[in-house]
């Protein structure tokens, strides 16, 4: 038996869903630790895409056990949608291999017009402003369960609890917001979803303890430096998607980074290739403009904006979630050692090394500097605790030989750099985004 975690090392979407996938093969349970319908973790299989929010990545294994944990923020409305169109898709899904814990939180939709409230009240503030978030409720749904106002999945099921509950957080939000919602309409609103999600409630922790001898799986949304605790605060969500979001013993933790790096959202990346202003007016580029922008790039003559928007074409960067264009930059590894000291990673699972297939020349951030100095890696950590020194940082970059392909020893040569400035050994590398397109180097389910 082990228990493994898969947590994304970047700012979320490094292809944690398609991780998960493959090896969901080998466990037996899998469960989704923290955040809610903002994550969106895609999977191919036969050229046919899944997008999952709040189901478990496991779920196209139909004798695996999913569970959507305690942790999570757990939209009922946007749940039950999500099962329905994955059953008229064919997916297997019902209480027998899916379970939702009695513990997570439910989001309503009155914490999505506090989260607009909040975000306009922030638009245009100083040293902050908007924190682009996915718009889903998140934001408040973490913050009403601080406040002890938050309403757990076993209580929205329950319509006397539920009614009494909603009583008294509607007293907060109608006088903070200024609206007016009745606790009643509220109850029918969610009756639907009430009646169709109460078979799958459960007790997590009861379950994993009850299924100690079998290989568990854990999958985490988001990435390190959106973590509310760790990440590039206040330009984070409202959970832990590091290890601090598990609170199980695992045996293996698995870090997935892109073979480059995007962030989607407000907050700076020190790697960026252009900038966040200019992304988000940006659109798909025409298969014809980037035939032509990769030898431009190769010439030495395209800008870091075109090369960025190079990227995010041929990369598919785009929001599984909201659709929005991702801003895409080099690797960056103090981000990535920093990730693996927070979570204490155990290994490295590579993704999307075949989106820079063809470029002459490849860069990598080895080091920051800071008003001209050099960060040793000891102080990256507390530069990120400070958004106004990590605004700051500027990266130092080695250049690498491009590759044609992933069968080529520039990507090997790639890989080993990385390892050794990472300093931990890389268990799979995902060579494509078909289930198939991938190689596991370090079986994480076998304890050493
Ligand atoms: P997640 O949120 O971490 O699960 O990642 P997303 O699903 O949001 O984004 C990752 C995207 O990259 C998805 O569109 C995947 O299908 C795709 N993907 C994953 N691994 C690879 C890979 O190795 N190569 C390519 N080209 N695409 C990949
Ligand atoms: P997966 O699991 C990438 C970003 C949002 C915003 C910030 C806060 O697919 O990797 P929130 O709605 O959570 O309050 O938004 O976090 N964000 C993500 N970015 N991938 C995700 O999930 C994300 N979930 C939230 O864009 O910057
Ligand atoms: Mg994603």
């Amino acid at each position: 038996m082990a228990m493994v975690a898969v947590i994304g090392m970047q700012w979320g979407d490094e292809g944690k869903g398609k991780i998960i996938d493959f090896l969901a093969r080998r466990a037996d349970i899998i469960e989704r630790y923290q955040g809610g319908d903002n994550a969106g973790h895609t999977i191919w299989l036969h050229d046919k895409k899944y997008v999952f929010h709040s189901t478990p990545s496991g779920i196209l294994y139909p004798e695996k056990y999913n569970i959507s944990g305690d942790g999570m923020y757990f939209n009922p409305i946007a749940a039950m949608k999500e099962i329905k169109e994955l059953q008229r898709q064919g997916v297997e899904i019902s209480p027998k291999n899916y379970g939702i814990s009695g513990y997570a939180h439910v989001t309503l939709d009155y914490h999505k017009d506090y989260e607009q409230f909040l975000e306009e009240l922030m638009d245009g503030a100083r040293a902050g402003g908007k924190v682009e978030s996915t718009k889903k409720g998140i934001g408040p749904t973490g913050s009403f369960k601080m406040n002890r106002v938050g309403i757990r999945f076993a209580e929205f099921l329950d319509e006397e609890t539920f009614g009494q509950a909603l009583e008294r957080v509607l007293i907060y939000t109608n006088k903070t917001l200024g609206t007016d919602y009745k606790a009643k309409e509220y109850l029918e609103q969610y009756r639907e979803a009430r009646e169709f999600l109460k078979p799958f409630l459960m007790d997590e922790r009861t379950y994993i303890r009850q299924h100690g001898e079998k290989n568990i799986l854990f999958e985490g949304a988001q990435g390190t430096f959106l973590d509310i605790d760790y990440g590039s605060y206040p330009f984070v969500t409202a959970s832990n998607p590091t290890i601090k979001g598990i609170g199980y013993p695992i045996d293996h933790v698995i870090g997935v980074a892109k073979a480059y790096i995007t962030r989607v959202g407000a907050g700076n990346m020190p790697t960026i290739l252009g900038d966040h202003e200019e992304t988000k007016k940006q659109s798909r580029l025409l298969p014809e403009e980037y035939v032509g922008m990769l030898e431009k790039i190769n010439r030495g003559e395209a800008t870091d904006a075109e090369i960025g928007r190079y990227l995010r074409a041929i990369g598919d960067e785009f929001g599984a979630t909201t659709g929005r264009p991702r801003d895409c930059g080099w690797f960056d590894v103090p981000l990535i050692i920093r990730a693996r000291d927070i979570s204490f990673v155990d290994s490295l699972a590579i993704t999307k090394g075949d989106v820079l297939n063809g470029m002459k020349e490849v860069k990598i951030c080895t080091e920051y500097k800071l008003d001209g100095r050099k960060i040793p890696y000891e102080k990256i950590g507390i530069i990120i605790a400070n958004r106004r020194l990590f605004a700051q940082v500027e990266p130092i970059y080695q250049v690498m030989n491009g590759w044609q392909s992933l069968d080529d020893t520039n990507y090997d040569l790639y890989l080993s750099e990385i390892k050794r400035l990472v300093g931990i050994p890389i268990s799979i590398i995902s060579t494509g985004k078909e289930r198939d397109n991938i190689n596991m180097i370090i079986d994480p389910f076998i304890k050493r």
